[in-house]
């Protein structure tokens, strides 16, 4: 699919809701499958990624249905299972490792051609020393998981990665003794907050975490609640906002966990401004309504912890700044290089290809605003490169090809954006 969206001719005006937060809907998803009862989960987003986890936990004995926006799945024990296929969502992925080795079930996991580029060597070799028996070729999936006992370790992980801490923490509350998890940078902290809720004992001291052994693993309590909105998807919409001058829009029921929000550090350092109200709790995450009000944006530089806070907006920073005035740099981002395709090189190369003034480095890139001037650019295969290039239509002729793969996590862009264009108010998702 080609996407070209038309030039905005006026402002971005409205109050929008997105569909529920992706990271929180696949471990609602997986955690309700080990439970022993109903699980009723609303505002529940439905795209290729959400798809792969429940299609990999009805293989594995526990199916769920979906309908108009609400999730009901009834844990079940796992059986085993030939092929456990995770199309593009690595996140199932590694999440399952961890519940596979917990559980004892004997399964092959595997992916599309993307995620069999991903580096899954992060994730097999700690749960190893835990005692898992895991075959994979040469680091990368399938994995394949005979059931073996686990014990607790002690482990540092060699990079900030909230799926990797999610897949040990997983696999440690069905291990014998305690685990103790380091990360070297603040990662999101969705599954330790969700499985306590759930009755799981972890104990947290800033970048550690301790998690004791919970037996049986159907000891967990069900989930009832409704998801908030997903920060990464409201980034599109809040960028797309910043870029077209004299834009006010509000993106209503955000999650706004601090571990997610560097979107919104960056774009308010860059000068755009934003607000936040209705401030509350929901499915033990901090909520809120975001109301960003363009202004002329200035190039920033972002390196350190920000980098992990805002880890999968970086397309979209990229265009936010490729339409400021002045240099943006980014440092410390080598993690971008194995996400759904190397970003820093995409990155480059895509906005290149629409005539931006962009160089490369190992850990980041560097833009030089107001160098956009429209033209062709490829997803390959990457669903926030595809919209985040599209956006760029904004302000300048563009097509994206291969836009299809937005559909892996946010089908609902286009619409969105279309209602925000037309300053169609009440487009609230329930
Ligand atoms: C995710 C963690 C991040 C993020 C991904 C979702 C999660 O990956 O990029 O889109 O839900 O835990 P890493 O943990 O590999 O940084």
């Amino acid at each position: 699919m080609e996407l070209c969206l038309p030039p905005a001719v006026s402002p971005l005006h409205g109050r929008i809701a997105v569909p529920g937060d992706k990271s929180l809907a696949h471990r609602a998803a997986l955690f309700a499958s080990l439970t022993v009862g109903e699980s009723v989960i609303e505002n529940y987003p439905d795209s290729g990624v959400t798809r792969a986890m429940r299609n990999a936990l009805a293989t594995l004995g526990v199916p769920s249905t979906l309908e108009d926006g609400v999730l009901r799945l009834s844990g079940n024990r796992w059986h085993d299972a030939a092929v456990v296929y995770c199309g593009n969502s690595c996140t199932t992925f590694r999440l399952l490792a961890g519940a596979l080795a917990a559980t004892g079930t004997a399964a092959v996991l595997d992916g599309s051609e993307g995620l069999r580029r991903r580096p899954m060597d992060r994730i097999a070799e700690p749960l190893r020393l835990m005692g898992a028996d895991i075959s994979a070729t040469d680091g990368h999936a399938p994995l394949a998981f005979r059931p073996a006992p686990l014990r607790g370790i002690d482990y540092t992980l060699p990079v900030a990665s909230a799926q990797v801490l999610s897949c040990l923490q997983l696999a440690a509350l069905g291990a014998e003794g305690a685990s103790t998890f380091r990360v070297p940078g603040p990662v999101r902290d969705h599954t330790t907050r969700m499985l306590r809720a759930m009755g799981a004992r972890i104990e947290e001291d800033g970048l550690t975490t301790r998690v004791h052994p919970l037996w049986p693993l159907g000891a967990l309590r069900p989930l009832k609640g409704k998801l908030p909105g997903d920060i990464s998807s409201a980034a599109f919409l809040l960028v797309a906002a910043a870029i077209v001058p004299d834009s006010r829009i509000t993106v209503a029921n955000v999650g706004l966990n601090p571990t997610r929000t560097g979107i919104l550090d960056v774009l308010s350092e860059m000068g755009a401004v934003i607000e936040i109200t209705n401030a509350r709790d929901t499915f033990g995450e901090p909520t809120g309504d975001v109301t960003l009000t363009a202004a002329s944006l200035k190039g920033i530089e972002i390196g350190g912890d920000l980098v992990v806070r805002s880890i999968d907006e970086f397309p979209a920073i990229a265009v936010a700044a490729a339409f400021a005035e002045g240099t943006t740099i980014v440092r410390d981002a080598e993690e971008l290089r194995y996400k759904e395709s190397d970003r820093i090189a995409a990155i480059v190369t895509q906005l290149r290809a629409l005539g931006a003034d962009v160089a490369e480095a190992p850990d980041g890139f560097t833009v030089r605003g107001g160098t956009v001037r429209g033209g062709t650019a490829r997803a390959n295969g990457d669903h926030r490169l595809a919209m985040s290039m599209a956006l760029c239509g904004l302000r300048a002729p563009v097509t994206v090809c291969g836009a299809e793969i937005l559909n892996e996590s946010f089908p609902e862009f286009t619409s969105k954006l279309a209602a925000l264009r037309c300053g169609e108010g009440a487009d609230l998702v329930k």
